[in-house]
């Protein structure tokens, strides 16, 4: 853990590939947290903040170079770092964010190929210190997030990307679970839900 000694809250980040299901399980944790006597507070990026959700427009309907949608994703962070995920912990409240870095190195990294020492630099540029206690890794075989994206929805500009961009994220997302093991939990997320629910209260009983 290497949030500073002010912090008294969590932070939980949720991560996954597009159609791996971690928004339906977004909600489960925060309310079995709001259960157990937590004040939750749910955001996602990019966005979360007003200048956030404008970048979010930008960034998931506009196509640009690779290397400013990397520092749009990083802009949009500094921004919900400083007017959320900060103030939330250092209340005691607990943070639940849809998405946080693990994301920029799967789809700017893996996805889209951007060297990671860029990602690395905009991290060490835009927070230092903070990290997630608790990373959820929805996981699924790529053509089963295919099968779910497109019974669901019409598609952002991410979600119109091919097979191969996804497995890349999707390589990226596990070669980071294997890096940080202590922070990052995979979840197979083709079990069913009531599995998930159950491996998630779990791994949240331990967190409390
Ligand atoms: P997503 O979190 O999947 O929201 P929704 O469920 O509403 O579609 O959408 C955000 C998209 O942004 C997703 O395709 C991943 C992408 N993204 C990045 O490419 N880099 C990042 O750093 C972040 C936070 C998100």
């Amino acid at each position: 853990m290497t949030q500073s000694s002010t912090v008294k809250g969590k932070f939980i980040s949720f991560e996954g590939i597009d159609g791996a299901g971690k928004s339906t399980h977004i909600a489960f944790v925060a309310e079995w947290l709001g259960a157990h006597g937590k004040t939750v507070v749910s955001s996602r990026e990019p966005g979360g903040t007003t200048v956030g959700e404008k970048l979010r427009d930008l960034l998931l309907h506009e196509k640009m170079h690779l290397e400013t949608e990397a520092l749009l994703m990083f802009a949009s962070r500094r921004e919900h770092i400083a007017q959320v995920i900060a103030p939330g912990l250092a209340r005691g409240d607990w943070v639940v964010s849809d998405r946080f870095t693990d994301a920029s190195f799967a789809y700017q990294g893996g996805g889209r190929g951007l060297d990671r020492s860029k990602m690395e630099a905009l991290e060490q540029w835009v927070h230092p210190t903070l990290q997630p206690n608790l990373t959820l890794l929805f996981d699924v075989p790529l053509a089963v997030a295919r099968a779910r994206l497109d019974a669901t929805r019409t598609l952002d500009k991410f979600e119109q990307e091919q097979a191969d961009f996804f497995e890349a994220c999707r390589t990226e997302y596990l070669r980071r679970a294997a890096q940080f093991p202590e922070r990052i939990v995979v979840v197979d997320s083709t079990q069913s839900i009531d599995a998930i629910r159950a491996q998630l209260a779990a791994i949240l009983e331990k967190l409390l």
